[in-house]
């Protein structure tokens, strides 16, 4: 992983630089390793230490995240880089508590950025550590309930040297033996030690509590296209879901009835409608489109599907299979 230093240069003295730390972690949160790599790449490149990250445009720091999700995190970071470098002079604190107090680092953040950047043995429990822990100690308290024991019992674990090290491996193992579905109990260094894998359940833990339903919602969306291929966008405001990023004009998800369109034009519905999932609720969004000049529209040239959310890229080729007037 592009963040990480092995056990070669930790004995060296050499430690991961907190800035590739943090940008990994924040990128991590809800993502898995492969989606998060490519985005890394492109952010360390465009902006390679905290004080170039503070001085970019929001626009082209969301366009660069588009695609990624939980757009919270992306004006979180920005939001975090600047107070890095107005409130720390550039410099990131050197302890989970200091971390905590920044803009979008949560207790899992900021103890893996101390463990792993600055060796502070701070307790790193993401759900891999979770599932580890769980099965090691055969934990039968069903989650969310369980994870003040679950964090104990990782608290047990951490150890003062290499604390980052460790942190990782715990994470590694929860990825790729101690997985959800089929553990690898047979490759696994902690099999003799796991009172799970002792008493045949390891797969069945941890333990969760039965989640409800996610409901379905219901949604309008609209592409207006000049005959030039100028699209007209429209920024979401900063709060709530997708907040901050770009897209096409709509309705709120709520199931209220059909808002006004953006503007009077020969709307006509796409035969293709979208589909989409969030955290809490399923998204369904129908898509209409016209072709139609108006102010303010971006220009084809400018225009990239790419720096759109997954949920406009889908809108977007909905709208492709939209019954459109000839083009000139
Ligand atoms: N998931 C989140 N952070 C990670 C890390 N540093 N290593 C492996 N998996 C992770």
């Amino acid at each position: 992983m592009p963040w990480r230093t092995g056990p070669a240069e930790h004995a060296a003295g050499l430690r991961s630089d907190p800035y590739r730390v943090w940008l990994s972690e924040v990128m991590l949160q809800q993502t898995t390793v492969a989606a998060v790599r490519d985005y890394f790449h492109r952010f360390t490149a465009r902006w390679p230490d905290v004080t170039a990250l503070a001085a970019a445009e929001d626009a082209e720091v969301m366009a660069e995240w588009a695609g990624l999700g939980y757009y919270a995190r992306a004006r979180n970071l920005l939001k975090c880089a600047r107070a890095v470098v107005t409130d720390h002079g550039g410099t990131f604190p050197k302890t989970a508590a200091g971390l905590r107090a920044l803009p979008g680092i949560g207790p899992y953040t900021a103890a893996a950025i101390a463990a792993i950047a600055f060796d502070e043995p701070a307790v790193v429990v993401d759900g891999n550590v979770e599932r580890v822990v769980a099965r090691l100690w055969a934990v039968q308290t069903p989650l969310p309930a369980a994870k003040p024991e679950l964090t104990a019992l990782a608290a047990r674990l951490t150890p003062d040297t290499r604390p980052g090290e460790h942190a990782q491996a715990m994470m590694d193992l929860g990825a790729t033996i101690c997985t959800p579905r089929k553990p690898a109990c047979a490759l696994c260094p902690l099999a003799p030690f796991c009172a799970g894998h002792a008493a045949g359940t390891a797969a069945d833990l941890p333990r969760k509590s039965p989640r409800p339903e996610k409901p379905t919602r219901q949604g309008f969306a609209y592409v207006a296209l000049s005959p030039a291929g100028d699209v007209l966008l429209e920024r979401r405001p900063d709060k709530g879901l997708l907040g901050g990023t770009l897209g096409f004009p709509g309705s709120d998800w709520s199931d209220a009835p059909a808002p006004a369109p953006p503007l009077v034009a020969e709307w006509r519905e796409s035969p293709a409608s979208v589909r989409h999932t969030f955290t809490h609720f399923h998204l369904v969004l129908r898509v209409f489109v016209a072709q139609t000049v108006a102010p303010g529209m971006t220009p084809c040239a400018s225009f990239r599907p790419a720096d759109l959310p997954t949920l406009m890229r889908k809108v977007w080729d909905a709208a492709q299979s939209a019954d459109w007037p000839q083009r000139a």
